[in-house]
């Protein structure tokens, strides 16, 4: 039998499912509530019932003790209502709002994609779970206290593993090792999630904007949106070199053949001949102004190389983008 949360101070209510627990029937219906590791142990998704019981569910003991119990808190990654409930939780509303964590992780499987990108999927520990926005990277943690970035490309809702898609920079510290001798099973730390490239409230037409592995947190944003079924207008222009260089066509392919909403225009800047590339050449930002007459209306997203974004937000701008409807990651270096 289903039942209805409501969510206080927000107001927000959702249904959750017979054999769901609040958590994750707050997730499908897209309300952010906190959480870590999703199996009751880490306390991160404690929150109040105020008016309805819940069955607590598996968790440790310490986690929610006796005297938590009393006074009306519940795990909301294992409880699953026994009658509607009204429930007291903040809301993730920001970046700000999830916590930062350093964590251990183990290489799960890697794949090459195409000559200098490879596909990089790492597991946590099992008791752990990195809550993240859309579009939000995290930094390997090195020797001497360096850390790399890399942005997330698994949509937060398919967490099991966390996708990186890692371009080689020869004679990089990190990267000739992830293309040199990183295998399945190695062990890193990371810490994150970091970052402010994620996707904003608003019914504005959106244009993404990527360049190489630009398209990585990219992807990670649309999987999201695609979960969700938002309906707003949205257009991907991605750039890359060859058509070697756009190492993952299949899935902004298929996206534009499921969702009417949503169209993909592949860009290549050095096609080769035997590439026999039908589509559009040049460089990718110039394609969108090539397109686009007037940006006074849209929302921009873009990603890659600072180059890149540099010379995207001048001319967007020139077109009539306001300053802040630009948002950006830039992939610098140390
Ligand atoms: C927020 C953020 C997110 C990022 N996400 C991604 C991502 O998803 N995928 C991805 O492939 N990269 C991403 N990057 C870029 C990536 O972090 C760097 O390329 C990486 O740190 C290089 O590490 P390295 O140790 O191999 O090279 P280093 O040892 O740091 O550098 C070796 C040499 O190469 C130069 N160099 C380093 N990186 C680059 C670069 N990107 N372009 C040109 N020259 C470079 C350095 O100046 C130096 O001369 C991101 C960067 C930021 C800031
Ligand atoms: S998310 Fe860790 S205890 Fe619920």
């Amino acid at each position: 039998m289903s039942h209805q949360v409501t969510i206080q101070p927000s107001g927000h209510q959702f249904t959750v499912q017979d054999g769901e627990t609040v958590l994750e029937a707050a997730l499908r219906e897209d309300f952010a509530l906190p959480y870590g590791c999703r199996n009751g142990a880490c306390g991160a998704c404690k929150g109040k019932v105020l008016e309805g019981e819940v069955d607590y569910g598996a968790h440790q003991p310490a986690t929610l003790p006796k005297d938590d119990k009393a006074k009306g808190l519940a795990l909301f990654c294992t409880a699953k209502p026994k009658t509607d409930l009204i429930i007291e939780v903040k809301e993730i509303g920001a970046a700000k709002d999830i916590p930062v964590k350093t964590l251990p992780c183990r290489v799960e499987k890697m794949e090459k994609l195409a000559a200098d990108v490879m596909a990089v999927w790492l597991k946590l520990p099992a008791s752990e779970r990195l809550q993240f926005l859309p579009g939000q990277y995290i930094d390997f943690l090195l020797k001497d206290g360096k850390r790399r970035s890399f942005s997330l490309a698994n949509a937060p809702e398919e967490d099991q593993l966390l996708e990186l898609h890692i371009r080689h920079v020869p004679g990089g510290l990190f990267t000739d090792q992830v293309f040199g001798g990183m295998k399945a099973k190695d062990i890193l730390r990371i810490k994150g999630p970091q970052g402010s490239f994620f996707l904003r409230e608003s019914d504005k037409p959106i244009l993404f904007l990527a360049g190489g592995t630009g398209f990585a947190p990219i992807k990670s944003i649309l999987g999201h949106v695609f979960h969700h079924g938002i309906d707003r207008e949205m257009v991907l222009y991605w750039g890359a070199k060859t058509l070697a260089d756009l190492y993952l066509p299949a899935p902004p392919s298929q996206w534009q053949q499921e969702h009417e909403n949503f169209s993909f225009i592949p860009v290549l800047s050095e096609p080769l001949p035997a590439d026999h590339w039908p589509g559009r050449t040049g460089l990718v930002h110039q394609a969108v102004l090539a397109d686009i007459a007037d940006l006074s209306g849209w929302q921009v997203y873009a990603c890659g190389a600072p180059a890149m974004i540099e010379a995207a937000k001048h001319d967007f701008l020139v077109r009539g983008l306001p300053e802040d409807e630009f948002f950006s990651d830039a992939f610098s270096f140390q």
